[in-house]
């Protein structure tokens, strides 16, 4: 039998759809993030003006929703004390009608808006305290997990004279609230939302580099971590634990203040990953269990495997959409299985999202078109390249939006989740 703790539920072959968690392009279009200025279109889970074929995939195959933006500080809270729900009700309340558990995603994170970096000191942490009391409270009960820190961490190497047996400023990225407070708006922000909702569990939510994985080599080990990750990775998820340390020391309402780590999973199908599969997965597998060693949950939270380094040559030419050959998709599914296989076998591992459902609608095009760290990500015009997700368009059908296809990506989840249970 599956894990109980465990939320995704499994079904024999052939007999009912996989239900893993997923992640929603809910109510509204993500397009919409950073331009507050224009209205939003009507997004696809939205009831009367929604995409039925989006929601029929949404509501049957998955039974965890995770919305990209609509929990964001930008978007619930755009101006200070102006509250918009909307958009969060909707997924909310789709997740409620089909039962499935809702991720909140994301209380704090390193980008703000502009009327919060001109915050200072003791105001800032209370406008942000008072953020996270009114957001976790409006959905107690109803949100099973919360994001409350996003992407903090830094990933360069120490500076000299870092502490890496303490968590301190330097083990952060420049934000406003690194600015005016040091460390301090980590603690005041997992307080905040566990005394909002003593039932969430509450999420420190990071990338590990984890596209790197495969570029890195086994060997020379980590100085810090002996044995398996490459410098940047072996940094990071150093600091991930004195974070974890730092909270799982500091009690609210007789808890520790986190109960889970989130790593986000964005891939690249590289050819590396070809010629050492193993040391990938050993790698991964070896990461998941140092930090569920520590006590906390792993989740997967933004799984995706962009295929963009295969099809790189239509980068300039976004208006023509490569066909993925089997051997990619083939390829793209290996990687879903070994991963998610490395990770599932660690106990602790409490699920997987997927960062979309269709292909189409992937974050990956619009974030590669025009990324601002060009220095160390290649730009990408065409936004078919990635194809990252577990559905697809027919390729029988290509002008079809109906009839989803899924791919081998999707039933190489299906093939992950009933070994799990079986193994379990
Ligand atoms: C992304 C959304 O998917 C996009 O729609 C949006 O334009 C930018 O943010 N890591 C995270 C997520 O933690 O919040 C990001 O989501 C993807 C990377």
């Amino acid at each position: 039998m599956p894990d109980p703790g465990r939320v995704w539920r499994i079904h024999p072959p052939g007999a009912e759809p996989i239900r893993c968690n997923a992640v929603a392009r809910a109510c509204g279009a993500s397009r919409a993030l950073y331009r507050l200025d224009q209205e939003r279109p009507p997004g696809a889970l939205w009831p009367e003006k929604g995409d039925p074929e989006y929601q029929r995939v949404t509501a049957t195959e998955f039974n965890s929703i995770t919305e990209e933006n609509a929990f964001k500080w930008v978007h619930i809270q755009p101006e200070p004390g102006r509250f918009r729900w909307e958009w969060a009700d909707c997924v909310a309340d789709f997740a409620e009608r089909h039962g499935q558990r809702v991720r909140g995603h994301v209380l704090v994170q390193r980008e703000t808006l502009p009327w919060v970096d001109a915050l200072q000191g003791r105001e800032l942490l209370d406008r942000m305290e008072d953020h996270i009391t009114h957001v976790v409270q409006r959905y107690r009960g109803r949100i099973h997990q919360w994001d409350v820190i996003n992407e903090i961490l830094t990933d360069a190497p120490p500076l000299p004279g870092e502490n890496l047996h303490t968590l301190g400023p330097e083990s952060l990225v420049e934000s406003t609230w690194k600015r005016e407070s040091g460390i301090a708006f980590i603690e005041a922000a997992f307080r905040a939302a566990r005394r909002a909702d003593p039932d969430a569990l509450l999420f420190y939510n990071d990338y590990f580099h984890e596209s790197d994985l495969p570029r890195a080599p086994c060997d020379p080990p980590c100085p810090e971590i002996p044995g398996v990750f490459d410098a940047m990775i072996c940094w990071k998820l150093r600091r991930a634990e004195l974070l974890i340390d730092h909270l799982r020391a500091l009690e609210e309402g007789g808890r520790p203040l986190i109960d889970g780590v989130g790593v986000q999973m964005h891939l690249h199908a590289v050819d590396h990953y070809r010629r050492d599969p193993a040391c990938f997965t050993r790698r991964l597998r070896h990461f998941a269990e140092r930090l569920t060693n520590r006590g906390v949950m792993v989740e997967i939270t933004e799984m995706d495997v962009s295929l963009m380094d295969l099809y790189r040559e239509y980068c300039d030419t976004p208006d023509v959409r490569p066909v993925a050959t089997p051997e990619a998709l083939a390829l793209q599914a290996q990687i879903i299985r070994d991963v998610l296989g490395a990770c599932l076998a660690v106990r602790g591992v409490s699920g997987v999202t997927f960062w979309g459902v269709r292909d189409r609608d992937s974050w990956l095009g619009p974030f590669f078109a025009k990324t601002d760290r060009s220095d160390l990500l290649p730009v990408c015009r065409n936004p078919h390249v990635h194809m990252p997700l577990l559905f697809g368009d027919n390729p029988d059908t290509p002008d079809t939006v109906e009839l989803l296809w899924k791919k081998p990506a999707y039933w190489a989840v299906h093939h992950v989740l009933v070994e799990c249970a079986q193994a379990h």
